[in-house]
């Protein structure tokens, strides 16, 4: 059998919401797929060419370690398909764990908390958004305060491509915590401004309107570049998204590196980015 759980993408709000300000979030469907058979246990990752069977102290063995212990002794083998790039600030890791809950019976409270422990192996402190939405599918609203409110939106079809460079959100939530030190008033400007902003293309995605939502993550990447927390590999994957006629191009989640979300003419982007070097794939953010 089949089970599939979704990777998440921050469309808006990232950084920001750190200090409480709400981030427009969404589901990259069926970013992790699961297929069971008869067995005992054995977790496969063809991709990565690994067989976890037993305990063992890689951190990936200890996550699936704490989904196990909460399902009891399954009575089948699984192997996971990801079809979103991992570590790329996509949710890839959330999304595996919440697919092989499900694999093994979780569901509800069982699975959002299973999930909860396996990111908390792999990322030291997550916030929950990602399994949230992982499990919620569609877009939704995040605050550090009330979690994650769904929001009702037809499909968005996406572009998403990487830099080739890893993301740092380590070091760029720090860079903006010393920019929030030395220059507290113009930050603080910059996250309201985001904040509107949220709000805004909220609002476009709910009405199906993808140029509205474009400006306002157009709007987003310029306060991002003056946070510090763009590197010229995003900025200049930007511009191509735009010139090939792209509505809106950022980056998403940590910055510094990692991926850049497009939104319109996305066959366009995508061909645009792949002349230009870069990796990319199309999305839908979907319940
Ligand atoms: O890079 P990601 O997908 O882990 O996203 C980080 C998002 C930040 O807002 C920069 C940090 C956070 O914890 O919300």
């Amino acid at each position: 059998m089949q089970h599939k759980a979704h990777g998440k993408v921050i469309l808006l709000g990232e950084h920001s919401v750190v200090y409480g300000h709400p981030a427009l979030a969404g589901a990259l469907a069926d970013g992790v797929i699961v297929e069971t058979t008869p067995g005992r246990g054995i977790l496969r990752i063809p991709q990565w060419e690994l067989v976890i069977d037993g305990d063992s102290d890689v951190a990936l063995a200890r996550a699936y370690g704490e989904i196990r212990k909460r399902a009891g002794e399954p009575a089948l083998d699984l192997a996971l398909t990801f079809n979103l790039p991992t570590g790329a600030g996509l949710g890839s890791s959330a999304a595996m764990a919440v697919a092989i809950g499900r694999a093994l019976g979780l569901q509800g409270a069982a699975l959002a908390e299973a999930a909860m422990a396996s990111e908390t192996v792999i990322h030291g402190k997550p916030s929950g958004l990602d399994h949230t939405v992982s499990i919620a599918g569609g877009f939704g609203i995040f605050t550090r305060a009330a979690g994650l409110m769904p929001l009702r939106a037809q499909p968005l079809p996406l572009v998403i491509g990487h830099t080739g460079k890893a993301r740092d959100t380590k070091g760029r939530v720090a860079r903006v915590a010393e920019l929030l030190n030395e220059r507290a008033g113009e930050v603080r400007e910059r996250f309201a401004a985001i904040e509107a902003l949220v709000g805004r293309g909220a609002d476009a995605v709910a009405r199906g309107s993808y140029g509205e939502l474009g400006a306002a993550m157009n709007e987003n990447q310029r306060h991002l570049e003056a946070l510090e927390v763009s590197c010229p590999e995003i900025e200049r994957m930007c511009a191509v998204a735009r010139d090939a006629g792209a509505f809106g191009a950022k980056l998403t989640g940590g910055g510094g590196g990692g991926c850049v979300i497009a939104v319109g003419n996305d066959a366009a982007v995508a061909d645009a980015w792949r002349k230009a070097g870069f990796q990319t794939f199309t999305a839908v953010v979907r319940a």
